[in-house]
């Protein structure tokens, strides 16, 4: 395993990458409403992404599993769907569904990405809460993220903000490195494994994480849909995933996907 570390300059072009990722987000959250189908949703990244002068990430990723390569710009996954939703004219959002919308960017040789959860219309106390406990997981990574600090350290408290509130993570999809690829060393899980803790990472200025909780109201079980990329929860309650692209800085975290 190699940790690609970035210099100051690097992370300021992945900026760059992470803000068109944001304003493609911050753009597909102001057309969800219900009546919108997920089609609609990708095609309206792709406008997004050119417009600003980037390079979608997603269309073309190979899945062995699949057979196919992910033929959208971003993964639109509704409820029960934790990740990969393959985005489809046929598929129209309803109030009181949530979706949420993975997005990634190449601008230049730099890569962001970044993922938000959005309600459709009003939604139930108890999803609510779901998505401000998620949201609650990833700022922990951010505030907690320094240069010193222990990858297992931080994935614990995520972990135990998870399950205090009664929910669990999802032990099969990880976050990741980030840089000139889109997946980079290390993977970064959302909770503690006797593997972690045999190959703890240790943060370093430079580093730059994607971070990205997916947290079931159920069973952390999931599995692959009919299509080979969608995965779901096998209990059928709802999912909420949210990502950031982090930087490691000197003295803690920078958030290059937040729009700054
Ligand atoms: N945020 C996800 C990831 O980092 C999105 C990948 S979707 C794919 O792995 F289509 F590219 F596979
Ligand atoms: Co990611």
């Amino acid at each position: 395993m190699t940790i690609q570390k970035k210099s100051k300059d690097e992370i300021e072009q992945m900026r760059q990458a992470g803000r068109i990722v944001y304003q493609v987000l911050e753009h597909l959250r102001s057309l969800v409403k219900p009546g919108v189908s997920t089609g609609m949703l990708g095609r309206a990244a792709d406008e997004k992404i050119s417009e600003l002068g980037g390079k979608a990430l997603f269309r073309g990723v190979p899945n062995p599993y699949a057979g196919y390569p992910f033929p959208a710009a971003i993964c639109a996954s509704i409820d029960d769907e934790v990740v990969h939703g393959i985005p489809s004219d046929s598929r129209i959002l309803n109030e009181g569904q949530i979706i949420s919308i993975d997005c990634g960017v190449r601008y230049g040789r730099y890569c962001g990405d970044a993922t938000i959860t959005v309600a459709v219309g009003e939604i139930s106390d108890s999803v609510r809460r779901l998505m401000t406990v998620t949201q609650e997981v990833l700022d922990i990574a951010i505030q907690m993220i320094r240069p010193g600090v222990r990858w297992s350290q931080i994935a614990a408290k995520m972990q135990a903000h998870v399950e205090l509130n009664g929910y669990s993570v999802v032990k099969d999809f990880v976050g990741h490195g980030i840089g000139v690829e889109m997946h980079e060393d290390p993977k970064i899980p959302n909770f503690v494994s006797r593997e972690l803790l045999r190959n703890d990472i240790l943060l370093e200025a430079g580093m730059v994480l994607a971070v990205e909780p997916m947290v079931n109201m159920g069973s952390s079980a999931v599995r692959y849909g009919k299509d080979g990329w969608v995965v779901c929860t096998t209990d059928h309650q709802p999912s909420v995933h949210c990502e950031h692209t982090i930087a490691v800085t000197e003295d803690g975290s920078d958030v290059l996907t937040d729009g700054r």
